[in-house]
């Protein structure tokens, strides 16, 4: 492999410039060269390459946000938008990938792999962490951090004014960042896509938590919760089913997948980003590489894409416990 091309794609993720940098610094060290590819595979359909060096990624380890920007492609969906795109690469000389993103961006590769069998390797960058075979995807940390830190502001206007508030975060599929920041924020309630809590249940515990003497409560939901109703719609069903409730709905929004990635993030992405390019050296292709237990490891993108990333039973249990 002489050269390699890096890309991000999909929702963008704290953490993802570290991983280009990581990659590009990487390619450097062993002597192959880089190419970095603008806005996912819609550059790659539209031959949006520049040279990548060292000193091209200086000083974005602190960085959101991606350098190479990102985009869904809907393009390279399509038999004509992948030919495109490989024909592209080949006259660019580009003979390995690294794609950084999540489960559509995985999908992508392996169906390109399949028609061209070009080598793929990927990174996880997401803050959903919906990726089987990484206890962490890039990105996820540090909008754990945010989400907390955006709780805590929220608890203190809530308690002044003896409100309860239901707090959306992102999880169109998965209850990671719900879940994890809910206990981290001391959330009441936690809703996520994985679970049906059910609105009866909802309302006998906020009128339990009332009853025992709270004067303010916190509700956090997954945007993807089962309970199939969106925060607004929850708090129009609050406030009729219990009067005395002043209730108040905030949407976190994209501001979750902004700012510096924290330094897990960095020390994650920069592992992730050696360790796909020494993979693709050692001429394995149709990887993600992961961090399971603290180790760097491997699984298949198939595997990746197909399993499930659960939401731990432990945290539910733990979460309920510590709201009472
Ligand atoms: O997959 C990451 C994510 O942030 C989801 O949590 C969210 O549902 C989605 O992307 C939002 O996508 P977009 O930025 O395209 O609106």
């Amino acid at each position: 492999i002489k050269k390699i091309g890096v890309l991000t794609s999909g929702g963008d993720a704290p953490g993802m410039n570290a991983a280009i940098r990581a990659v590009v610094r990487a390619c450097a060290y062993y002597n192959v060269e880089c190419i970095g590819i603008y806005r996912g595979y819609q550059g790659m359909i539209e031959g949006d390459f520049k040279e990548m060096g060292p000193r091209t990624v200086k000083n974005i380890i602190n960085k959101g946000g991606t350098i190479l920007k990102s985009a869904r492609s809907k393009d390279f969906m399509t038999t004509e938008g992948r030919l495109q795109a490989y024909n592209h690469l080949k006259e660019s000389g580009v003979d390995a990938l690294v794609v950084i993103g999540g489960d559509g961006t995985f999908t992508g590769a392996e169906i390109f792999n399949n028609e061209f069998q070009f080598p793929i390797i990927g990174i996880p960058g997401t803050i959903d962490n919906d990726i089987y075979g990484t206890s962490h995807t890039l990105g996820y940390d540090t909008a754990l951090n945010t989400v907390v830190e955006a709780i805590d502001k929220i608890r203190d206007t809530a308690n002044s004014h003896n409100r309860l508030f239901f707090v959306e975060v992102m999880g169109r599929d998965a209850g990671h960042i719900a879940l994890n920041a809910g206990i981290g924020g001391g959330a009441e309630e936690i809703l996520i896509p994985e679970e049906n809590l059910g609105l009866d249940r909802l309302v006998e515990s906020l009128r339990k938590s009332k009853d025992s003497g709270k004067t303010s409560s916190i509700v956090v939901v997954a945007e993807g919760d089962k309970i199939g109703k969106n925060v607004f719609e929850l708090k129009d069903y609050v406030e009729e089913n219990m009067p005395d409730y002043d209730v108040r709905v905030s949407v976190l929004g994209h501001m979750q997948r902004g700012g510096a990635p924290s330094c897990f993030d960095r020390v994650l992405a920069s592992r992730l980003g050696v360790k796909a390019v020494e993979v693709l050296l050692e001429g394995k292709t149709n990887y993600m590489v992961g961090l399971l237990a603290d180790k760097v490891v491997l699984t298949p993108l198939e595997q990746a894409i197909k399993g499930q990333s659960r939401v731990d039973a432990e945290l539910v249990k733990v979460s309920d416990i510590i709201s009472i």
